[in-house]
């Protein structure tokens, strides 16, 4: 990787994906791409170049592969599936027209690419405790079909053409710096907003519900270093199951209650967002990510609940 383009640079990974790969591979070699409406502000602004490049305009990634000379591509632009489920067609323009625009550039200018996949990309037929990395895959959300399309697309154009493709399916991230938008599992990051806020949290899935969760850091240390593995150690590749933590929202309340003992915690299901969590796995089985080229996450629930509570609280003090 000497020269990066991150798409989707201003999202909730994109943002911090962006700032880490500029401490690691110098900021003049990271490009922060955007879409007009959405132009990089505050560190992610002054700390390295930035460029228009929406997927959906195949003639905007060219241009910024060939403007900054990219040799590798970060692809993060995607609806969330909630948000999908109410604009599919938006969804499937964004996810998979535009997944296609960015693997033929890639092809051309022979750059790799990682398109991230999701837990939403399983569905009510996958076995859901310890989900194996090669399973059922029928999701019946919009997000799900444009997930498992992502991951087929992404392995055509390996076998096919090539390009180097790679992967990991993402649990629900949790971060403190840009909010997620529109996902199922955005609680997991509501919850602390709340708590350091001093409000009751209304929890919109219900207690027994779990879902693979993961902390900001060990997901851009997934990305990058997958990125970097050695591609003869790679049997798979779009896309690795990946995981740290797995809880219901009575353990993240219970966690966060240990440090704030004054938090209150209510139910109000949102029968869109339960539907959603209930047909994707509890936790899932990262055994190949972790041979293949070496995953090892460092959070777990107790140290990200320290950590969230803390950065919330300097953030929201200012
Ligand atoms: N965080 C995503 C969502 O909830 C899942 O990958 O939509």
């Amino acid at each position: 990787m000497k020269n990066i383009l991150v798409i989707g640079s201003t999202g909730q990974i994109g943002s911090e994906l962006t700032v880490e790969l500029r401490k690691r591979y110098g900021n003049e070699h990271v490009v922060a791409g955007y879409i007009p409406g959405a132009e990089p502000t505050g560190e992610l602004k002054e700390t390295g170049p930035s460029v228009i490049a929406d997927v959906t305009d195949r003639q905007s990634i060219e241009l910024a592969v060939r403007k900054h000379k990219i040799d590798t591509i970060y692809n993060l632009a995607a609806l969330l599936s909630v948000v999908a489920e109410s604009r599919p067609a938006m969804a499937w323009k964004i996810g998979i027209d535009g997944l296609w625009n960015v693997l033929e550039v890639a092809r051309e200018h022979h750059c790799a690419v990682f398109t991230p996949s999701s837990i939403g990309s399983f569905g009510l037929s996958t076995p859901h405790v310890k989900t194996p990395q090669d399973t059922v895959q029928r999701p019946s959300t919009m997000y799900g079909v444009t997930k498992v399309t992502t991951e087929l697309l992404s392995d055509y154009y390996h076998t096919k053409y090539g390009v180097d493709t790679r992967a990991v399916r993402f649990p629900g991230i949790i971060s403190n710096v840009t909010p997620p938008g529109g996902g199922t599992t955005d609680y997991a990051v509501d919850i602390y907003y709340a708590a350091v806020k001093g409000e009751q949290f209304v929890c919109p899935v219900k207690a027994g519900t779990y879902m693979d969760m993961m902390y900001m850091p060990d997901a851009l240390n997934a990305a990058i270093s997958l990125m970097e593995a050695d591609p003869t150690r790679l049997i798979h590749r779009n896309a690795f199951n990946i995981a740290s933590m797995s809880f219901d929202p009575e353990e993240i309340y219970a966690a966060i209650k240990k440090i704030r003992p004054e938090f209150e915690m209510v139910y109000q299901i949102d029968p869109v967002k339960q539907a959603i969590a209930d047909s994707w796995p509890d936790s899932l089985d990262d055994t190949c990510a972790r041979l293949e080229w070496d995953w090892c996450p460092k959070y777990d629930l107790e140290t990200m609940t320290v950590d969230m509570l803390e950065k919330l609280e300097l953030k929201l003090k200012k």
